[in-house]
């Protein structure tokens, strides 16, 4: 490992990632936020660095972290069931409490009263859960599938060595004290060193690295350290030029992302941790909804989870894990193995293409109500400037035919007509229903100024 290290250091680039297909595939992956905040459902980390509760109330909440419900392999069933492909946890957050094993210790502040500072910052030394809550999980992901990926945080505000601790102080500056910056690099590197040849997780998910540059952070250091233990790891993008792809937060990009992978993070509610004063849930048609956005721009959705303290997931994520399962199953084959559907002005709405796109998927919203018995009513759509004539037009779910007319061809011109297509609302899906275009041969796209030609 030393030796791959010392050559990637020499040469980087020679251990650049190889496969990021799994990643460009897999559309869905859940995100794990679990930590002391789920004690007192405070927010994670930000509570004491934003001055919401003092330093010393936040960390206390590791006397009562006790994990005393976990079971990864229920939540690697879980996850695998709502359809995701990856799972990313919190293997470290910004308030430096590991939930792996580390054995390196963290510097502690003088005054600290907080932990026993004899002993590492982990689960397994500072809290009444006294085991390491990483190496079951990605065990029990490994067994069913789920590729394995480990948030870990840069910035360590209970490290004595680092630089950031409350929103309006600091401890040093690392230009008056190269040293004691060196310091907490080791620590920091060591502990992704122990990560990468303990756990070996498939992507890693760093975070907090706006407080440093990439040259204070030795981002180079980290991606050696990494792909010198598995080259064909995958890194977020938050190694400030590092990383494999993007990752927008809490919000769809309008715009495609710089990088051409990437992943919308996105809360439940409105935090990423268990609090359970926030009842502020998106409904089911909004996330599945989202979801559909990523999907239609080529993106992934990384859905997080906040548990709680003793290790049980909040109701409410897990009827949202649950409808996304039904969504996922029923219309896998719009979701996986797809690419980024049609370009802007061809469809008011999200789509995808099969890989060799001959098959398009248009998504559909489905309206709300309901339809009295007997009746019959359609939601019409439509498409412009498609130049393949579809051969089948279905709705994912139902036997019932769909009609379509194409309005508006001329019969000598080479622009098409616009393709009216109408679903009927009985046979949609309860939020989002997907019509399944079928043609011939690879979709051909007319993408002129219309006119005749
Ligand atoms: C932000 C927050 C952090 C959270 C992360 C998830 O960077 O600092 O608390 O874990 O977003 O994307």
């Amino acid at each position: 490992m030393k030796i791959a290290l010392f050559f990637s250091l020499l040469f980087p680039g020679v251990f650049l990632a190889q496969n990021t297909e799994w990643f460009s595939q897999a559309k869905l992956g859940i995100f794990i936020h679990w930590g002391m905040y789920a004690v007192d459902g405070t927010s994670e980390s930000w509570a004491f660095h934003n001055k919401t509760v003092p330093y010393d109330e936040y960390m206390a909440q590791m006397t009562s972290f006790d994990a005393s419900n976990y079971d990864p392999k229920l939540w690697a069933g879980i996850i695998k069931e709502s359809g995701a492909k990856y799972c990313v946890i919190t293997t470290k957050h910004h308030d430096g409490l590991a939930l792996y094993n580390t054995k390196i210790k963290t510097a502690a502040p003088l005054k600290n009263k907080n932990w026993q500072s004899n002993k590492p910052l982990s689960v397994t030394f500072q809290t009444p859960a006294r085991r390491d809550l990483i190496a079951p999980l990605f065990e029990e992901l490994e067994k069913v599938g789920i590729k394995k990926g480990a948030y870990y945080s840069l910035l360590d505000w209970s490290s004595d060595d680092y630089p950031g601790f409350l929103k309006d102080s600091s401890r040093y500056l690392i230009d008056n004290d190269t040293i004691r910056w060196q310091h907490f690099l080791e620590f920091m590197h060591g502990q992704i060193t122990e990560l990468a040849t303990n756990y070996n997780p498939d992507l890693y998910w760093f975070d907090g690295d706006w407080e440093h540059t990439e040259e204070q952070w030795q981002s180079i250091v980290i991606d050696s350290i990494i792909h010198a233990n598995n080259p064909n790891a995958i890194l977020n993008g938050r190694l400030k030029s590092f990383g494999d792809y993007d990752t927008p937060e809490q919000n769809m990009p309008i715009v495609h992302p710089e990088r051409k992978l990437w992943e919308l993070c996105l809360t439940t509610n409105d935090n990423w941790g268990y609090r359970p004063t926030d009842n502020h849930y998106k409904s089911h048609f909004e996330l599945l909804s989202i979801f559909s956005e990523c999907l239609g721009m080529g993106g992934n959705l990384l859905l997080d989870i906040g548990p709680k303290a003793d290790g049980t997931i909040p109701e409410e994520q897990l009827a949202i894990l649950n409808e996304f399962g039904r969504w996922t199953s029923k219309h896998a084959e719009a979701i996986y193995q797809t690419t980024a559907g049609l370009p802007p002005g061809h469809y008011h709405g999200n789509s995808t293409l099969s890989k060799d796109s001959s098959t398009l998927f248009l998504f559909v919203a489905s309206p709300k109500g309901k339809l009295e018995p007997g009746g019959k009513l359609t939601l019409p759509i439509y498409l412009k400037g498609i130049s393949s004539q579809p051969k089948q037009i279905d709705l994912i779910g139902s036997i019932e035919p769909i009609q379509f007319t194409e309005v508006g061809k001329i019969s000598w011109s080479t622009v098409p007509g616009t393709l009216f297509i109408e679903i009927p609302i009985n046979e949609m899906d309860p939020q989002i229903s997907v019509i399944k275009v079928q043609f011939d041969q690879p979709i051909q796209l007319y993408r002129g100024r219309g006119g005749f030609h």
